[in-house]
């Protein structure tokens, strides 16, 4: 079992505890990971008790979002019954150049209407969250959403919680 404390020294060595199976851990940024799992290229994003709220948003909106060109929820790691990790695809590619896509200003747009009619408002459009590459753009992070009904609808977040594929620290 993982005490919340430890979190506090989030980093490479705290996420191959979490998960001893990965074959590759790199650090992106203070709460996003580069990892590699079965062979296949993956994110791995870590909540704290204070993200744990915008963890279990990132995890429903890539849910209500599935089929869009985002990444796909591949598991939640969970201490107690509390969400506090996520591992999710990887999308390779490169970052939304404004001098040079502009043509792909409108897929950004109707990847947002689309994400917005699931009930996603997308608030964090921008140049580092947009990932082009053969196949057009995508959208890979969801940090900053907001779900109709996340705080309200009580039973769309137990139903979620009996779906997603949860570990329980210390049951390994
Ligand atoms: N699913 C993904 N596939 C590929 N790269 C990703 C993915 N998620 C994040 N990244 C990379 O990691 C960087 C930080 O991740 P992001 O989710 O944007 O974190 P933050 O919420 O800190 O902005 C992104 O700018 C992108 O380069
Ligand atoms: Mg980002």
């Amino acid at each position: 079992m993982i005490p919340y404390s430890v979190i506090l020294r989030f980093g490479p060595s705290l996420v191959t505890e979490i998960d001893p199976s990965l074959e590759y851990v790199r650090k992106l940024n203070s709460r996003v990971h580069h990892v590699r799992k079965n062979g296949e290229d993956q994110i791995f994003r870590f909540g704290t008790i204070m993200f744990k709220r915008t963890l279990e948003r990132e995890i429903m909106g890539l849910e209500l979002a599935k089929g869009n060109p985002v990444p796909k929820v591949e598991e939640v790691y969970c201490q107690n019954g509390d969400r506090i990790a996520l591992r999710k695809t990887f999308i390779p590619g490169r970052e939304f150049n404004m001098a040079t896509d502009q043509h792909l200003k409108s897929q950004a747009y109707e990847l947002v209407r689309r994400i917005h009619a699931v009930g996603v408002s997308y608030l964090d459009l921008k140049v580092d969250n947009m990932i082009v590459n053969e196949n057009g753009l995508h959208l890979p992070d969801f940090d900053f959403v907001s779900i109709k009904g996340f705080f309200g609808d009580y039973k769309l977040h137990r139903d979620y919680d009996n779906e997603c594929l949860i570990r329980i620290f210390g049951k390994r």
